[in-house]
């Protein structure tokens, strides 16, 4: 099957969500969203300003996996059924927002409110920053549904379909919407945030998408994929340990369950590509490679609140002086996928293979010290107002 080409006009930042610094993304023209409001508004001078500054041009593959190789994943459909939707759980066995939420329903509501904004004042202003764009980032699910339903073979052909891939993306789903309402309704009730700035950040967000590069190919989509459940399970656990050092018992709790979530995804996308390993050995390790060269971007990497140009590198920035998600866990979740797929035992790979083999397992060692030359040139931190907590400023 022939891979169609298109030239694409990303609207990527310059950093995927705390990566290694990338180095030398090419600037292009800006382009500007058309005003729908009336003239005079506030909100009206904000959309004059361009949408997204930094834009690189790339070249979009699409449909990149031949059909016969596509036909594997047909092949796989009672694998995944018996060895994946194992790891989704039954929806009267899951935790629900409710479960963490004052019940409104009840008498002591109010107090309940009262004691959750209590709680809440403890939480310092940066916390706030990374849980708001942790909560955003979940938020846009319409965006990640959509990706997996771009994926050739695996895709859900008809919205209710009923193979096992299509079961799975769905139900993944509607675990992961739980998250961003959780989140959401928190912080909502917290009074510590500006929910107006927020919403208007979710939808510009929905509205952008994501640009993954994964060229429709299962194999680049469920590596990232892997690599994205790990990523959210390393940085709600960060935030639980931040809200736990603050007091906050109860959002300790809220983000230390959305991330034993996000650990029970990730078991499940390792074990898939574990399965393509096994049965692909060569285009899995070069999909791997691809999406590695490629870099993981965040899937929130188009964020833009009507304000700050930087949102996404801004909000990245004081996720990585927290220590919720840094270039270390960049390298570490790679070594840990290196070495959960055994990359350097496989055998028997084409030359092509081979050298996929070779760049990915000398990787992470090579984005470490990347990362340390980028921290001993790090300049003194600025300090910037965001949007979503009143314009209040937050050290980057
Ligand atoms: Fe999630
Ligand atoms: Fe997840």
């Amino acid at each position: 099957m022939a891979f169609k080409l298109n030239c694409f006009i990303s609207q990527s930042h310059k950093l995927p969500y705390l990566a290694f610094p990338s180095i030398g993304s090419p600037r292009s023209p800006k382009f500007y969203m058309a005003s729908t409001l009336k003239s005079g508004s506030k909100e009206v001078q904000n959309l004059k300003k361009p949408f997204m500054p930094h834009q690189q041009v790339h070249v979009q593959v699409t449909h990149s996996v031949p059909a016969h190789k596509i036909e594997i994943f047909k092949s796989l459909e009672d694998w995944v059924g018996q060895n994946i939707l194992v790891h989704l759980n039954p929806v009267e066995k899951c935790w629900q927002p409710q479960d963490f939420l004052p019940d409104p329903a009840s008498d002591g509501f109010e107090e309940q409110v009262k004691e959750l904004r209590e709680r809440a004042k403890e939480i310092p202003d940066d916390c706030l920053v990374v849980l708001v764009g942790d909560m955003i980032t979940e938020e846009a699910l319409p965006t990640y549904q959509t990706m997996l339903n771009t994926l050739d073979g695996v895709r859900d052909e008809t919205g209710a379909s009923l193979t096992p891939w299509a079961i799975w993306t769905r139900e993944w789903t509607a675990e992961e919407n739980r998250h961003g309402d959780l989140l959401n309704k928190y912080l909502y009730l917290s009074g510590r945030v500006d929910m107006r700035q927020i919403e208007k950040t979710i939808q510009y967000l929905i509205g952008s998408g994501m640009d993954p590069q994964m060229e429709n190919s299962p194999y680049h989509g469920f590596i990232y994929t892997s690599f994205q459940e790990r990523a959210t399970f390393i940085s709600h656990g960060n935030t639980a340990r931040l809200a736990k050092e603050h007091g906050d018992i109860k959002l300790a709790q809220i983000c230390g369950t959305i991330a034993s979530d996000e650990k029970r995804h990730e078991t499940a996308y390792t074990k898939t590509v574990e399965k393509l390993f096994e049965i692909d050995p060569d285009e899995t390790v070069m999909a791997f490679a691809d999406m590695m060269r490629k870099k993981i971007s965040m899937p929130a990497h188009l964020m833009y609140d009507g304000h700050d140009d930087n949102l996404f590198d801004h909000f990245s920035a004081v996720a990585q002086r927290l220590g919720v998600y840094t270039a270390k866990d960049y390298a570490d979740i790679l070594e840990f996928l290196v070495g959960r797929w055994k990359v350097d035992k496989l055998t028997g790979l084409s030359a092509e293979g081979q050298k996929a083999q070779d760049y990915v397992c000398r990787l992470p060692p090579r984005i470490r010290r990347l990362e340390e030359r980028a921290q001993v040139r790090a300049k003194e931190a600025a300090t910037i107002p965001f949007s979503w907590i009143f314009d209040r400023k937050v050290k980057l």
